[in-house]
């Protein structure tokens, strides 16, 4: 049989999905993954892992495959640096990595400052963004820097070991603080300005493009022989791919461990205020506008672990639908890891506001999920205000529960669709794979069904955008009380 692998680099795992031409996933693979903490706020990796983990995958793929080609997606940001003889340098750096606040305002200063670091690249620099981690080695671990000959992102130096090819493409490149998204290449005049060496970064090729052939020594069997490989992507757009999220006004929002709110545009005007990510999406001349918060389904399941472990998800759910919109006056701020949307605020805490002798757990949980909604819907609002949104989709493990997602559909004020397949980054890797040997857009994308849509209920609206109204007010009453406890915590 004939099959597409599709083959996503994540922060927890690996996950390989081989798809068959008409989209059915017939098989699927994974392998976990550890991160290092070595300072608090540090994330890394060993990119080796991520091939262990891969050439494992790659011998496990069954006899009765023909592996057509392998499409790609990765984690965004996440820095390989490689020496001449293509050795990984030093552990990657992740994209959740919070190291580089000192380099982010140097590059933000020599660049002439926040507005025109926008013009330059389409974003502002965040400290998870990849130029900032350059810079950070250049500072502190020079004898690495001197050994310096490329930078790649986690699915290119994974696409690299694959081929043998260098290269890069769109979608990941403007994640890198180095890439001019509205024209779609390296942006020479910042890179010159940093004085950071070009040549570190490979030639940008389209995300479906062939990268090149499977390496002969990793033809581990007969299902391998001939096997192509396409670029791939980065996982947000490539999952939004997946889920048939490629034309203008389509909007996806997912809760996972982070939550985000994206929407695909054709519009080449970044988000001057800097709180709106905007990247290219995996389709050509395609960008998309999003919003990331940090602490989505974590806190959530922050909660469960600290209050109720022995509870089960359904009794959960249960709990939140018997309780008021309110939770009778409880509110959660959920800013556990700080916040990227719309706050941009590392100081930023987790707050339970309201608790009286009336809270149970049940209104303890409710309020977590309407803050973990009412932060999606920060970010929703200000997709609105860049682009129309004609539909939206919800995905993700947080996604799962009904009283979530009729929650979201009654705070956007719009239908949201429920997909069939939820498979994230992996199923649209393999739909970029599909692409890459000459199927359509339209073909390829028609494999994403939808399940189910949930109706808003008008009910709702007015009760919701009351608690809405109170959770910004109180985000706003504190904002200062997080410096200065920051401070305190700090030294
Ligand atoms: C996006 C981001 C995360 C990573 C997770 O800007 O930092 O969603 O892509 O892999």
């Amino acid at each position: 049989m004939n099959v597409f692998l599709g083959v996503d680099i994540g922060t927890a795992g690996i996950k390989a999905l081989a798809v068959n031409e008409a989209g059915k996933v017939e098989w699927s693979a994974a392998r976990p993954l550890s991160m290092m903490t070595p300072h608090p706020a540090w994330a890394e990796q060993d990119p080796e892992a991520w091939w262990e983990g891969v050439t494992a995958i790659l011998r496990e793929i069954p006899d009765d495959f023909k592996v057509e080609r392998i499409g790609l997606s990765g984690q965004m940001h996440t820095l390989v640096p490689l020496d001449a003889s293509g050795c990984v340098v030093r552990n990657a750096i992740l994209w959740c990595d919070q190291r580089t606040q000192a380099e982010c305002e140097y590059a933000t200063r020599e660049l002439g400052g926040e507005e025109s670091v926008v013009g330059y690249t389409g974003n502002p620099i965040y400290p998870g963004f990849t130029m900032p981690k350059i810079l950070w080695i250049r500072n502190n671990e020079p004898e690495n820097y001197r050994r310096i000959k490329t930078c790649l992102i986690a699915k290119d130096f994974i696409a690299w070991k694959l081929t043998g090819e260098f290269g890069a493409e769109p979608s990941d490149a403007a994640g890198s603080a180095m890439f001019d998204v509205a024209n779609a290449r390296w942006n020479e005049r910042l890179l010159e300005i940093l004085d950071i060496d070009k040549n570190f970064l490979p030639p940008i090729r389209g995300s479906y493009q062939v990268r090149g052939r499977l390496r002969r020594e990793l033809v581990f069997s007969d299902s391998l022989k001939d096997t192509e490989v396409v670029s791939g992507g980065a996982d947000n757009a490539v999952a939004a791919l997946g889920l048939g999220i490629y034309r203008p006004g389509d909007c996806m929002i997912s809760i996972g461990t982070s939550g985000t709110a994206l929407a695909v545009t054709e519009s080449k005007i970044p988000d001057k205020t800097g709180k709106l990510h905007f990247f290219n999406h995996v389709v050509p001349d395609t960008s998309y506008y999003m919003g990331v918060m940090l602490a989505a389904a974590a806190s959530q399941n922050w909660f469960k672990d600290k209050m109720g472990p022995d509870l089960s998800w359904a009794r959960i759910e249960d709990g939140i639908e018997d309780t008021a919109i309110g939770a009778d006056g409880l509110l959660w701020l959920p800013y556990l890891q700080g916040e990227r949307t719309p706050h941009r605020n590392p100081n930023a805490r987790g707050v339970l506001f309201g608790l009286s002798a009336m809270t149970d757990e049940m209104r303890v949980f409710r309020a977590v999920m309407e803050g973990v909604t009412f932060g999606l819907r920060d970010s929703y609002e200000l997709l609105k205000k860049m682009t129309e949104i004609k539909r939206v989709i919800v995905v993700g493990g947080g996604a799962k529960s009904h009283v979530w997602r009729k929650m979201l559909a009654a705070n956007m004020k719009i239908a949201i669709d429920v997909p069939s397949i939820d498979e994230g980054g992996a199923y649209g890797a393999a739909m970029l794979a599909a692409l890459g040997g000459g199927m359509s857009l339209r073909e390829v994308a028609s494999w994403a069904k939808t399940d189910s849509v949930i109706e808003p209920d008008e009910k709702d609206y007015e009760p919701y955008d009351a608690v809405y109204e109170q959770f910004g007010k109180l985000y706003k009453d504190l904002v200062n009380r997080f410096d200065a406890v920051a401070k305190l915590c700090s030294g």
